[in-house]
């Protein structure tokens, strides 16, 4: 398969840059860039925080795997995916299918300082987001490295380093 038909698939936790980072990979690969939560924002005509808070997390997963398996189909590519999207294995098959997937690592410490501020992640909505990212990263971070060929430390660099590294890994 060519790279034009194929997909390049950034996952990790709520604020490792996927998109920002997926943004302009996808402009250094000439690839279209494509958000799953943005699309299925744009398809459902609500936020994910409206998502969360009227019909719950578990509604929201399964428009989330609509989408992907929508998303997925298409080639030439840079997904974005939303944090949680390894939950699903099935999610994690069809990404595969025309996908390199890349998985994000950033430190909860990281994590945290970049997201205080955000008021869009509805899973951090508590009293202690530093603890729930903690908990999150535990759960997830044994299926993120299952799920990736790839994987970037993106703690100690610029999104711009973070696409030069990933160019050279592709
Ligand atoms: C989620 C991450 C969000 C979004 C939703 C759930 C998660 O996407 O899909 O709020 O479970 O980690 P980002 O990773 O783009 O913030």
């Amino acid at each position: 398969m060519k790279l034009e038909d194929k997909n390049i698939v950034l996952i990790g936790m709520m604020g490792s840059g996927k998109t920002t980072v997926g943004k302009m990979l996808a402009k250094e690969m000439s690839l279209n860039f494509v958000d799953t939560d943005k699309e299925l924002e744009e398809k459902i005509g609500r936020s994910i925080s409206e998502i969360f808070a009227t019909d719950g997390e578990d509604e929201f997963r399964r428009l989330e795997e609509e989408i992907v398996k929508q998303v997925a189909e298409r080639g030439g590519q840079v997904i974005a995916t939303g944090g949680g999207v390894v939950l699903k294995p099935e999610n994690i098959k069809v990404l595969r299918k025309k996908g390199i997937i890349i998985f994000l690592y950033t430190a909860p410490q990281v994590l945290i300082k970049r997201l205080k501020d955000d008021d869009s992640r509805p899973l951090i909505k508590c009293s202690d987001p530093e603890r729930r990212l903690k908990e999150l990263l535990r759960i997830r971070l044994p299926l993120y490295r299952k799920a990736a060929q790839i994987e970037v430390d993106t703690g100690r660099l610029t999104p711009d380093q973070v696409v030069r590294v990933l160019v050279e890994k592709i």
